[in-house]
This record gives C-alpha cells, sequence and structure tokens, in this order.
C-alpha cells in the first residue's frame, strides 16, 4: 500500500472528467483500511466505483480507493443462500456471478454501473426492484475511529434513493462489503414492469428464467442508456420528483399527457426524464456537454467536458424545468 501524489481521477470516474488528487491510496483489505483509518488528514474523499459523483474541481487532501475484492457464501437453505460481496467488486459482475450460480434476486439490477459498496447508500433500484429487497446487512469501517460496525436492513432506513449513509450517517461510515438474501429456487419473478414484460415478448420468451430478466434488462438498458466506456456519463442525473397532492392537481390539469406514478395517496412522482425532454433538452449539446439522445435524465461527456461545464448543463436544466412546470428537481449524482 503506497500513497501516491498528483494522480489523475479521469479513469475512476465513469464520467470520465480530469480532476486531479492531491494524494491517493488504493486499499485491497479491511486491514489495510483500518491501517489508514483514523487518518490526521484533514481531508479525506471515499472512492468506490465512481459511477455517482461528478467532479468539478480537483480534490484536496487523501482520496482513499477502495479497492477491497472477494465473494463469499456464508450459510445455504434449502430455498436461500446467504452470500457476502466485498465493496470494492463491480455490480454488474456480481450480478452475473449470482445468476451464473442461479441465485435469484438481483436479475433486475443487472447493469448498473458502480461498485457493490456503494449500491446501498442510495439504494440503487431499477425495473420494479430495489437494493433493500434483498440486502440483509452491510459490514462499514468508522471513519473517524476506525471500528468496525454492522448495519441491518431496518437500521439502514432505506428509502427512494436513499439511505442512513445519505442522511444521518452521511460522510461517517466506509462500507467495506454487503450480505444478500438470493433465492436458489422458485425464485420470485418481478417482471410486472412494462419494458421488461415487452422485452420478453419481443424474444417470445413466456417462462422467464432469471438468466432471460437479466438480458431483458441488459438490452432494455442498453437501448435507452449510454455505456460510461463508450460515452461518460453517471446513470440518471436527477432524481425523479416527488410531489404533494396540490401540485399534482394543478400539474395534471395543464399536463394531462405526463406520465405519472402514484407513491401514496397524497404523493405523486413524475418522471424528470419527461420534464427535461419537453423542457426542450433531449439530445441537446453545449460543447462536450450534453444530455443524451435516448433518456433525458441522463447528462453525459462528450470528451473533454469539464465537471463545471456538466454541472452549468444541470443548472440551466433545472431552471428550465422549474420556469416551465413549477416543479424542482434534484440531482442524484454527488457533486464535488
Ligand atoms: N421519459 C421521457 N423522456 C425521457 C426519459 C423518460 O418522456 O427522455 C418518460 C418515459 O417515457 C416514461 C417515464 O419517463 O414514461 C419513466 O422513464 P423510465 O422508465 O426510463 O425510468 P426513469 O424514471 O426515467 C428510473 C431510474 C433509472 C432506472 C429506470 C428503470 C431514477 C432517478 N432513475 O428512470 O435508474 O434504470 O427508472 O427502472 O429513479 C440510475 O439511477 O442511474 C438509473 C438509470
Amino acid at each position: 500500500m503506497t500513497i501516491e501524489q498528483n494522480v489523475s481521477l479521469k479513469n475512476y470516474n465513469t464520467f470520465g472528467i480530469e480532476s486531479t488528487a492531491e494524494y491517493f491510496v488504493s486499499v485491497t483489505s479491511v486491514a489495510e483500511l483500518k491501517e489508514v483509518l483514523p487518518t490526521n488528514e484533514k481531508e479525506l474523499f471515499i472512492l468506490g466505483g465512481g459511477s455517482n459523483m461528478l467532479l468539478t474541481k480537483d480534490i484536496k487532501g487523501l482520496v482513499l480507493h477502495l479497492n477491497l475484492k472477494g465473494i463469499e457464501v456464508q450459510k445455504q437453505n434449502n430455498d436461500h443462500v446467504e452470500i457476502t460481496c466485498m465493496a470494492g467488486e463491480n455490480w454488474h459482475e456480481f450480478v452475473l456471478y449470482c445468476i451464473d450460480k442461479n441465485y435469484g434476486g438481483l436479475e433486475n439490477l443487472s447493469l448498473i454501473p458502480g461498485n457493490v459498496g456503494t449500491s446501498p447508500i442510495q439504494n440503487i433500484g431499477a425495473y420494479g426492484v430495489e437494493l433493500k429487497d434483498t440486502f440483509v446487512r452491510c459490514n462499514a469501517v468508522e471513519i473517524a475511529t476506525g471500528k468496525e460496525h454492522t448495519f441491518t436492513n431496518a437500521a439502514c432506513d432505506f428509502g427512494y434513493r436513499t439511505s442512513i449513509f445519505k442522511t444521518s450517517e452521511k460522510g461517517k461510515f466506509i462500507i467495506t462489503s454487503v450480505t444478500f438474501s438470493l433465492t436458489t429456487k422458485n425464485h420470485d419473478h418481478s417482471v410486472s414492469y412494462g419494458a421488461i414484460k415487452d422485452e420478453l415478448a419481443k424474444q417470445h420468451i413466456s417462462a422467464a428464467t432469471i438468466k432471460d430478466i437479466s438480458n431483458a434488462v441488459i438490452a432494455i438498458r442498453k437501448s435507452k442508456l449510454p455505456d460510461p466506456a463508450e460515452l461518460g456519463n453517471s446513470g440518471s442525473f436527477f432524481k425523479n420528483p416527488v410531489v404533494d397532492a396540490e401540485t399534482f392537481r394543478n400539474f395534471k390539469i395543464k399536463f394531462p399527457e405526463a406520465p405519472y406514478y402514484e407513491v401514496t395517496n397524497t404523493t405523486f412522482k413524475i418522471p424528470a426524464g419527461w420534464l427535461i425532454e419537453q423542457a426542450g433538452f433531449k439530445g441537446k449539446r453545449f460543447g462536450d456537454a450534453g444530455v443524451h439522445k435516448n433518456q433525458a435524465l441522463v447528462l453525459v461527456n462528450y470528451g473533454n467536458a469539464t465537471g463545471k461545464e456538466i454541472w452549468d448543463v444541470a443548472m440551466k436544466i433545472q431552471k428550465k424545468v422549474r420556469k416551465d412546470f413549477g416543479i424542482f428537481i434534484e440531482p442524484e449524482v454527488n457533486i464535488f
């Protein structure tokens, strides 16, 4: 384990933004992590898969890259397996590993960018399934003390794209591993989400296996979402706004054609992608920063955009959506 100086972070963030770390260290085990923590370094920047962040400046202090690897079955009974994955494993590769072993529960979350360790922070979700549905617990090291803690599913207080790691415990812990409970038979296929149903029908599949569902999700995501290896991006840049009943009523009168989901009797989620498209930004390009042509919720880096340029586009969008619809959309990605 060596601490390097002035390291480029371009290959460590899926937006492909140039930014320099003053100091940089990559840890490959919990023991190494505990050698670094607690640290006297005043500014500590935790780097996982770099898939949910926008770097708008150079990073002062120490960048701590979590490169913890390994997958281990903890226990198995008649129809379930409890499996632990280290934080530095790539999320999609872990999903594929599980599908290969016929462990069900994560197939709808195929191809989500990022690492396993960051998946609980925002309770990743797609196509009707969220991480919290199979999450058992995670282990984490407290930054201030270097002590290990375990968080159960209930303790994480998961919500839509959120958990305690984004609220009360924000910036206090480093997740080192995540344990899931997955099915080994009688998989609970979640195929009600329209796009999955359509894709399976297109492929003439009636009794879908978890592999079929994963393949359908991969096909849908590939058709809508750009591959960060080809076009820098961070997935959905904004969260879908959740509005109250009165705001929703007024909105629906003016825009009866708008898609929406009822969250509770009194709260409604409106797709930010729709708002951004209606506001005229879909496929728009401003220098090397832009809005994806197939999914307006995704901002992209065409090559050499700076983080500041991407941020300026995001703010332009936020302002116009507020002006056109009276609705405030907030970023889902972390801004530094
Ligand atoms: N829409 C548009 N224009 C667009 C994009 C979307 O009109 O440019 C409309 C669609 O027609 C549809 C609705 O908006 O009626 C919802 O679109 P979609 O099903 O693509 O889902 P989303 O709400 O835009 C969310 C997640 C995605 C996830 C998909 C599928 C958030 C912030 N995003 O997007 O997550 O893949 O659902 O479940 O909740 C991510 O977090 O990085 C991500 C990609």
